[in-house]
């Protein structure tokens, strides 16, 4: 053993997946997985910079474990992921106490730049947006039962207000065969739930045809034996067609579920964000879903006080918003990323009016959410049971085919396990359960 490893991840499932390949990557090197930061002789803070608020969040960590390394003087501190990207070298200048910056296009390089940074005393940065290296990698998976699959890197959308193609590139799709190479260890080691990643995951095949649509990775891991559950996130409205549907609806281990992030309820502001559909668009998809999948359950993201967002075009959002009936959404305050296009644009909202509609929004949608929670109190969920509840020991926490969190009295001999649960109590945040049988 070389010495330990403590990792942080930030952001997004795809840096959760990039931790689990730095992970593996460092074990492969003779390091070993600690939980307690005070003995690790490497850190890795895997950052995100989606907004603002993710930026300074890194940067305040990387203040509080300055002191680490007066209690480690050979500790190694690596930043990595989406703000390594974005800021680089500066990182370096800012942070005496980072060894190495590196890309999320250059995490292989992982063991090297360790190595290197031991041998020279020398500090680095790498990276590079380059050609995606896409072998398949060895994934150091917190869950077994559960993986999260990459099926593209970066993304071509260029949506005016996001940082993600100027710090994860352009849309790569990863060889078909390497998914299901994946995507097979996964199911043959007794994996159940397998959730397919990309910024945009019905874009895949569009730089290289040959690979074949996304439609065709579902079907593939829907023929899996041993498979239960099939996820994705994100599909891009822009992207949908009636085919994905129909594939969508034939699939009896994908998950009635669909996160499809909407941005904005006004077509003005839809079309200065990029985003390539009106709100009819978006509001036909929604009803050829319902009208496949009668049980499926829609969620979203929405921005509010993007630049030059009127308080009727925000008010036009409230009412789109309420006529979908979202299951749930993911609500944001627009946050100015340096280098976007939409920094151009006048005038900006400002900050209090931005978190004032937000707040507006989230108070609607919450109620939205907890009614329709409400009608469902007394049925019946099959819930996969992902852990231990954090609130209390004798919970578990798990969550249904639509991914509604649900919690209930259990011990860890059910995590791992698809359970049936008795929905006896709703809440905005999901149910309290009670367990009914295996
Ligand atoms: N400001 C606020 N929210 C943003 N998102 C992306 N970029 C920004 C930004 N600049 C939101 C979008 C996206 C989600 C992952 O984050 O809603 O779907
Ligand atoms: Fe994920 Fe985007 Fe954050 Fe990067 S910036 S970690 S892609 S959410």
């Amino acid at each position: 053993m070389k010495g330990k490893y403590y990792i942080i991840t930030l952001g997004c499932q795809k840096n959760e997946y990039d931790s689990q390949l730095i992970s593996a990557l460092l074990k492969s090197c003779g390091y070993e997985k600690t939980e307690e930061i005070t003995e690790t002789d490497i850190l890795v803070i895997n950052t995100c910079s989606i907004r603002d608020k993710a930026d300074v969040k890194v940067y305040g960590r990387l203040g509080q474990y300055r002191e680490l390394k007066k209690l480690k003087p050979n500790l190694i501190t690596i930043v990595s992921g989406c703000l390594a990207q974005k800021d680089g070298k500066k990182l370096l200048g800012r942070f005496p106490n980072v060894n190495i910056v590196v890309g999320p296009r250059n995490i292989s390089s992982i063991p090297y730049l360790v190595e290197y940074v031991q041998r020279t005393g020398k500090r680095r940065a790498l990276c590079e947006l380059g050609d995606m290296n896409f072998e398949v990698m060895p994934v150091d998976r917190d869950r077994s039962f559960s993986a999260w699959i990459p099926v593209t890197e970066g993304c071509d959308n260029r949506c005016t207000y996001c940082i993600v193609p100027y710090v994860r590139g352009a849309m790569v799709s990863r060889p078909l065969e390497h998914i299901m190479k994946e995507a097979e260890e996964f199911v043959n080691s007794g994996g159940l739930e397998i959730t397919l990643l990309g910024q945009n995951v019905n874009a895949y095949g569009k730089d290289k045809p040959e690979y074949g649509s996304f439609n065709d990775i579902l079907k593939k891991i829907n023929n899996l034996k041993g498979i239960e559950r099939i996820r994705f996130m994100s599909p891009h409205p822009a992207n949908f067609d009636d085919k994905f549907v129909e594939t969508m609806a034939s699939l009896e281990h994908v998950c009635r579920h669909i996160h499809l992030p909407l941005q904005s309820g006004d077509d003005t502001i839809l079309r200065r964000m990029g985003r390539r559909y009106t709100t009819q668009d978006y509001a036909s998809i929604v009803e050829k879903l319902r009208q496949a999948m009668p049980e499926i359950a829609i969620t979203t993201d929405i921005i509010v006080g993007f630049p030059g967002e009127t308080n009727e075009q925000f008010e036009n959002t409230m009412s789109f918003v309420k006529q979908m009936n979202f299951d749930g959404a993911f609500m944001f305050a627009y946050s100015e990323r340096e280098g976007t296009p939409a920094v151009k644009i006048n005038p900006s909202v400002p900050p209090q009016e931005r978190l004032d509609r937000l707040n507006k929004l989230i108070e609607m949608q919450n109620n939205i959410t907890f009614e329709k929670h409400k009608k469902l109190e007394g049925s019946e969920a099959l819930v996969l049971v992902e852990t231990l509840s954090k609130k209390d020991g004798e919970f578990v926490t798990g969550k249904t085919d639509k991914k509604t969190v649900v919690n209930f009295t259990g011990d860890s001999s059910l995590i791992g396990k698809i359970v049936k649960v008795k929905l006896e109590k709703a809440f905005t945040w999901g149910f309290m359960g009670k367990f009914i049988s295996d």
